[in-house]
């Protein structure tokens, strides 16, 4: 009896009363989407597609890293091939975002090319009092590490003006780390200890494991969503100092140039723009004068 049942039941399962057979969800849960291949023409709409979006160039060496990464978007969605999954993305914003979000590279660390920190901290505590706020952009700061770093490094310079930062990224995903200022512990490895004691605080119970950034810190920080490839670039205001740093890696050098000449604008006459070790402005004609490598000064 017990057996005639189930062999209905999969008769049922398999069998729609069309004759066409359905899908089996148990068969359909092995299905390896990170196997899914991408064809040429497929890789190069995804690398046009991101260009034109964010202007990150995606070499072709990268593929396996694309396909690595969106292989759980194509399982989110049930979608087995590359080129629906485009034309998803092409007509559906929010997964256009989660895309982005997926291709570009977070990494970072606290005090991450530290002579930046160096330089920052002499600057400031050599500066007059001063109108208005000090105004530091971190521009492309990932999960924030960049941004709270320079707030460390303001708050120990105990400088007597006002001053702020602005976080800015294209990625939603990591700004939401960025605003959080919860990170694993072992993210303070850089984090000098008189600066751990003072601006962070070990989580207990549930949040063992991780630090958040000091309230007095993070009330000076604050974050938002921007395309540096996008324009216009919203009201951002003037800055005293903007960090550009390991994010031009990812542009070539026509992007490169509109960016810079844009970075250039929201500098304030004489402000400092940071630029990331490996990267440089040469053939970039701007109005800044090389300070030393990967500091620049507007003139
Ligand atoms: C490697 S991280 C660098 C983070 C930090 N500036 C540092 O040096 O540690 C590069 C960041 O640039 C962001 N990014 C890439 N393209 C961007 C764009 N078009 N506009 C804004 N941010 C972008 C990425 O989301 C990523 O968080």
């Amino acid at each position: 009896m017990l057996t005639r049942l189930s062999w209905r039941v999969s008769l049922y399962i398999n069998l729609k009363p069309d004759g066409y057979k359905v899908l089996n969800p148990e068969k359909e849960k092995y299905f390896d989407y990170t196997s899914v291949d991408i064809s040429d023409a497929e890789y190069n709409a995804f690398q046009d597609l991101v260009y034109e979006v964010a202007g990150i160039s995606l070499k072709e060496k990268k593929k396996p890293l694309l396909t690595g990464r969106l292989s759980k978007r194509l399982r989110y969605h049930n979608i087995r091939n590359y080129s629906d999954y485009l034309q998803l993305v092409k007509s559906d914003k929010h997964e256009l975002q989660m895309m982005i979000d997926l291709v570009s590279t977070n990494e970072t660390s606290f005090f991450r090319e530290e002579k930046h920190f160096e330089f920052l901290d002499n600057y400031v505590k050599n500066l007059d009092a001063r109108r208005g706020p000090f105004r530091i952009w971190s521009a492309a700061c990932s999960s924030g590490m960049e941004a709270y770093t320079t707030a460390m490094v303001m708050a120990e310079a105990d400088v007597k003006f006002s001053w702020e930062i602005l976080g800015t990224d294209i990625s939603t995903r990591i700004l939401d780390k960025a605003k959080q200022a919860l990170y694993p512990l072992d993210a303070a490895n850089r984090i000098p200890q008189n600066y751990l004691k003072k601006y962070c605080r070990k989580g207990v119970r549930d949040m063992s494991g991780y630090m958040l950034i000091d309230k007095s810190l993070r009330a000076k920080a604050s974050f938002r969503y921007m395309n540096l490839n996008e324009q216009p670039w919203p009201d951002v205001g003037l800055f005293d100092v903007i960090f550009l740093r390991n994010v031009m890696i990812y542009f070539d050098k026509p992007t490169k140039q509109r960016l810079i000449s844009n970075i250039v604008q929201r500098l304030k006459s004489d402000g400092y723009l940071f630029v990331g070790h490996s990267e440089n402005l040469l053939g970039i004609p701007v109005n800044l004068k090389t300070i030393q490598p990967s500091v620049y000064r507007k003139i």
